[in-house]
Order: structure tokens, then sequence, then C-alpha cells
């Protein structure tokens, strides 16, 4: 990652267990040549001492809004004006409510209204709390406003609790922050400049026991192709990946899920101010309805095991009151075409590709595809090549017919 020499960063923490995760943020970010000034809320400094944060900043830290002898040095109005970059780190639920009510009821909130700069906020609470329609309003408010909210991660958290809510890593966010900023200022360009898209890629784990899953062949590439093809035309796009071991695409903001229900939610609560949705994940239709707290033991000769049906993330997007433009994907081992028309007709879609699986080659794992694409009034073969190649000729197809329909 190129770093970017004498971007001046305001880092602003606030008070959750993550900050101390935010120490390591400096020293990554200063590593790329960044200058960083810390500002934490008064609750952050139950986590963290302020010492630790100018240690590692080579600058004093604020904390109040009203504190003369920092005011005689650089004042809130001329630190809001250094900032090229403003990146809240952690963001508590709380901070997470008070900027989207435009409060200034402590020096980060009143930096945060002062400023010019491009915002960013690394998410960090409880899994229950980030599924809460309160904080899913208020993040939906400062995205509207151009916010760019980097994650969650989804995982285990410091409450014991498992789900989306845990602040990204260090590493991962510095290089989001700086690829999501590259593609901010490199969206100038392209057929999809400015235009928000989400694309849902890899498999799921559909869980038996704490040990066993029921999982498919799908390692993501095709997926993470086609998202980083969508960034390079131009479009803001965040991916929802299912378990792989794939680098996150450059300039694209990614959200790890495991099962087909924690997509459903991740593509759920992010949708909103979506225009283009495209869903190459391979999510399992169905899931065991009874997975086990205790590794099933192997005892009886015969082990049944009931599945229940999964949510239909592309169909559910596509049958929004106002959709994003929708491609979805068709994996298919027979009578490819008129599989993918069905599904094209049935969830209504503008777009459908179609790939044969399970052969030779192409399909699953495999570094090479083709794709049969299908439209209403039309059609397009893409013949066998590099997933990298396909994705990019797929997302030219893609940008064309959306162009086309807006
Ligand atoms: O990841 P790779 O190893 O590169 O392999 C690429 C791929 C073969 C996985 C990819 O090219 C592909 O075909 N993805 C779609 C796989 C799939 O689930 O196809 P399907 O025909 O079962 O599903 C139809 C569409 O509905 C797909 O867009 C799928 O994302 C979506 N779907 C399916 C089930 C579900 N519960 N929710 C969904 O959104």
């Amino acid at each position: 990652m190129v770093p970017i020499p004498g971007m001046n960063i305001l880092l602003g923490v606030s008070g959750g267990i993550a900050a101390y995760k935010a120490a390591d943020l400096v020293r990554r970010l200063r590593e790329r040549g960044c200058a960083v000034r810390v500002v934490m809320t008064a609750a952050a400094t139950a986590f963290v001492s302020p010492l630790t944060f100018q240690a590692l900043s080579g600058h004093p830290v604020r904390t109040g809004l009203l504190d003369p002898a920092a005011e005689a040095g650089m004042d809130h109005i001329e630190l809001a004006r250094w900032a090229d970059r403003v990146l809240l780190a952690p963001a508590t639920a709380d901070l997470i409510a008070r900027l989207a009510a435009g409060l200034a009821d402590d020096l980060l909130t009143t930096l945060v209204l002062a400023t010019a700069a491009p915002l960013y906020l690394a998410p960090a609470m409880n899994q229950q709390m980030w599924r809460h329609p309160a904080t899913q309003e208020n993040l939906e408010r400062l995205r509207r406003r151009g916010v760019q909210v980097l994650g969650p991660g989804v995982g285990s958290q410091a409450c014991g609790e498992q789900g989306p809510g845990r602040m990204l890593e260090p590493a991962e966010l510095v290089t989001t922050l700086l690829a999501a900023d590259r593609s901010a200022t490199k969206a100038a360009a392209g057929p999809l400049a400015g235009v928000r898209a989400m694309v849902t890629a890899g498999p799921t784990r559909e869980p038996l026991d704490p040990v066993r899953y029921l999982g498919n062949r799908s390692s993501g590439r095709m997926g993470y192709a086609v998202a980083e093809a969508l960034a390079g035309l131009g479009a803001a796009v965040t991916l929802i990946s299912g378990p792989t071991a794939l680098p996150t695409p450059t300039g694209v903001l990614r959200v790890d899920v495991e099962t087909a229900r924690e997509m459903h939610s991740a593509v759920l609560e992010r949708i909103a101010g979506v225009s283009l949705f495209v869903a190459a994940a391979a999510v399992a239709d169905y899931r065991p309805a009874d997975p086990v707290p205790q590794k099933i033991k192997k005892v009886e000769a015969e082990l049944v095991v009931r599945l229940v049906r999964n949510p239909d993330i592309l169909a559910e997007v596509a049958a929004q009151p106002s959709p994003p433009f929708t491609v979805g994907f068709a994996a298919e081992t027979d009578q490819v075409e008129d599989h993918a028309l069905t599904k094209l007709r049935t969830k209504r879609l503008h777009m459908i590709a179609a790939n044969r699986v399970g052969g030779a080659v192409g399909g699953f794992e495999r570094n090479d595809n083709a794709l049969t694409v299908l439209w209403p009034d039309g059609r397009r073969e893409l013949p066998m090549m590099p997933k990298t190649q396909l994705a990019r000729e797929l997302a030219l197809l893609i940008a064309e017919r959306y162009v086309a329909s807006s």
C-alpha cells in the first residue's frame, strides 16, 4: 500500500473496550507517513490514558472543549482545519447517535461539525446494539451525509457474544481507510462514479454443531473480482463476504459474515442508498434446523439432519419497494440458460450471469470461468477466461445496462 506522506489524520477515540486498539492504529498510520492528532471523549479516558496517545502521536491529546491551556495551543477550530481526514475509531453507539443528531456537546462532536474533512467511522459495540434499529437509523443518516462506515467485523466479542459489531483490526482499518480514500479520489472518473454498489461473494457456512457446518465450494474469487472491477469503474463498493482466504480488493469496503442469515442481515442493514446490487455469493438455500451446542458424538450408525430454508437475499433485495439495479448469478449443472431465464423472470432481476458449475472447467474455485449474461431484451456470451478479466467485462456490461436504465 503506497503511504500518503503528509496526510493529517484527526483520530477520535470514544469510550469502548476497542479503545486499546486505537493505540496500534496511531502507530500504523504514522508508519504510512500520516501525521496523527488524537481527540478522546471523556469516556475513552477510562479505557486508555491520554498519555499513551500523546507518546504515540507526538502531539498533545485533547479531551475537553473548554481547556484553556489546550486552546492556547491549537484551538479546536484550527484543529478542525488541520485535519485532512477524520477517523473515529472506535465509534461507540452513543457517539454515532450524537453525530447523527448533530450534537456538539464535547470537543469531538464539535470538531466533527467544524471540519470540512471527509469523515470515516469504525463502529465498535455489542452485536445486539449494532442490530438495534436506532443504531442502524443513525448510521443510515450519517451515510446519507457521505460518512464512510468502515466495518464492523463479525466474530467473538469482549462481552462473550458472537456476531457483527467488533471494530475492524487496526491493519485492516488503515488499509480500508487509505483504499476507501483512494477510491473516493479515483471515483472522479469512470462510468460508475458516485454510484454506491454492493456485492455478495463467497460461500456461507451453516452450523451443525460447534465443530461442523454445511458449506459449498465457492472460493469467493468471482465475487471479489466483480467487486474490484466495479470499484475500478468508479463505484463505491461494499463487499459482503462469506469466509474466504482472499485479500480485500483495493478500494472496496469489506464486511465479513459466516451464515446465510448473517449475510442476509448484513445486506439488508446496508442496502439503503445502494443503487447497484450484484449477488455472486453461493448462499446456502438450507441450514440445519437444530444445530446442537455440543460436538455430535459418533454413536448411531445413521445420523439424519433436518434442513430448513434460508432467506433468499437476492429475491428480497429485488422485491424492495424501490429496488437497486439487481444482478444475480445462476450456478447450474444442466439446462443452464433455461434455469437462468427462470430466475431472471421469477426474481424480477435486471440481469443474470449464468455459469455452468460441476464440470471440468470454470465454476467454483477455479481461476477461469465463462458466463452467459441475460437481461429481459438481450444476452451476451462471455467465453472462458480468467475470472479477473471476466469480471471486468461483466462490470462494463453491467455499467452499460445500468446507465441505460437510469
Ligand atoms: O466463488 P468462486 O469459487 O469464484 O465461484 C463462483 C461461483 C460459481 C460461486 C459464482 O460464479 C456463482 O455462480 N455464484 C452464485 C452461486 C449460487 O448460489 O447460485 P444459485 O443459482 O444457487 O443462486 C441464484 C442467485 O441467488 C445467486 O445470485 C445467489 O447469490 C442468490 N441467492 C441464492 C440463495 C439465497 N439464499 N440467497 C441468494 O441471494
